[in-house]
């Protein structure tokens, strides 16, 4: 299929980025079709594009005209038989091989032979993945950041497998939702996280060694490299585990010491101490 002829995405799974990337093709045009496991998945993910939207609007960068508009574009299902007919799928379900393995034979025996799969993978390998499809010269890695409407960047994965038609379609519809798009093999962490998940880890290794406090760390990256977030604030925001599991991945596939997380973080994750969402991570947040 063109580019030019695609009307209608699919969503699967509708969680941080699942809503994100939904929210942006509806604002960009598109039917979205989502799909996810659980009814509440999808109250929280529309309750979130609707704040988003109307913030957007607040700010006058879109009109309310639009806000309903893009809302009027997205519809939801438990049922993935919904997605059948889609000619643009983002795959956004949770970060484990095998759920992804299920759901793409469940995709694979719906959608039709022009579907191209993009998945939004953090850490699995795009080759292996595609090597799971019916047709992996249609699946790419298309891996966006969190929150979506906000961030810029997204990273095009090709496989081994993918044929340049495929990457191609998935770097303009990158264009389309307003992203700017770059392209990379795939390689343990792609750019972006092959570089940041090392510096986070060594920010706790420091730590853990009593070089510096943790805000006193955070304080010197903020000033001294003019970062928006210290790796301490950014790692309470996003999940401790996250960082944490990520470079168990990264360490479990490359063998290179600056993906192991360090002691202090596998105690933090084990002791339930995630970040903000859990009241306690790097720093206290309680009360706040
Ligand atoms: N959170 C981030 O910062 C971030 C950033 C970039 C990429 N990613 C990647 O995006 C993907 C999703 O991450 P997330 O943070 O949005 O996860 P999440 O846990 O917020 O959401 C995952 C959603 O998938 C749904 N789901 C699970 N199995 C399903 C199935 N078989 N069919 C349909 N829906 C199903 C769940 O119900 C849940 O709503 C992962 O691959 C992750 O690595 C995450």
């Amino acid at each position: 299929m063109k580019f030019e002829e695609i009307r209608s995405v699919g969503v699967a799974g509708a969680g941080a980025m699942g809503a994100g990337i939904a929210q942006v093709a509806a604002q960009s045009g598109y039917d979205v079709k989502v799909v996810d496991v659980s009814d509440a998945a999808w109250a929280r993910a529309h309750k979130t594009i609707s704040k988003s939207l109307e913030r957007l609007a607040a700010k006058e960068k879109i009109t309310g005209e639009q806000v309903k508009e893009a809302l009027g574009r997205l519809s939801f299902s438990t049922d993935i038989g919904t997605l059948k007919g889609v000619p643009f799928l983002f795959e956004a379900v949770f970060e484990n091989i095998d759920v992804k393995k299920e759901l793409y034979g469940k995709l694979d025996a719906v959608c039709g032979d022009d579907v191209v799969y993009a998945s939004n993978t953090s850490s699995l390998s795009i080759t292996e993945m595609a090597s799971l499809v019916k047709r992996p010269a249609k699946f790419v890695g298309m891996h966006f950041f969190n929150p979506v409407p906000m961030m810029r960047l997204v990273e095009v994965i090709p496989a081994l497998q993918t044929e340049k038609g495929t990457a191609d379609l998935a770097l303009a519809m990158a264009q389309k939702l307003g992203k700017t798009a770059i392209t990379c093999k795939d390689t343990p962490g792609f750019v972006v996280n092959r570089l940041l998940v090392p510096y986070l880890l060594d920010a706790a290794r420091i730590l853990e060694e009593g070089v510096a406090s943790a805000e006193d760390i955070d304080t010197a990256m903020k000033l001294g490299c003019g970062m928006p977030m210290g790796p301490f604030e950014l790692m309470d925001f996003t999940g401790v585990e996250i960082a944490y599991y990520v470079g168990e991945i990264f360490h479990g596939y490359t063998k290179e010491a600056r993906f192991s997380p360090p002691g202090l973080m596998r105690n933090m994750v084990k002791a339930g101490y995630l970040g903000r969402k859990a009241g306690k991570g790097f720093y206290d947040h309680t009360g706040k």
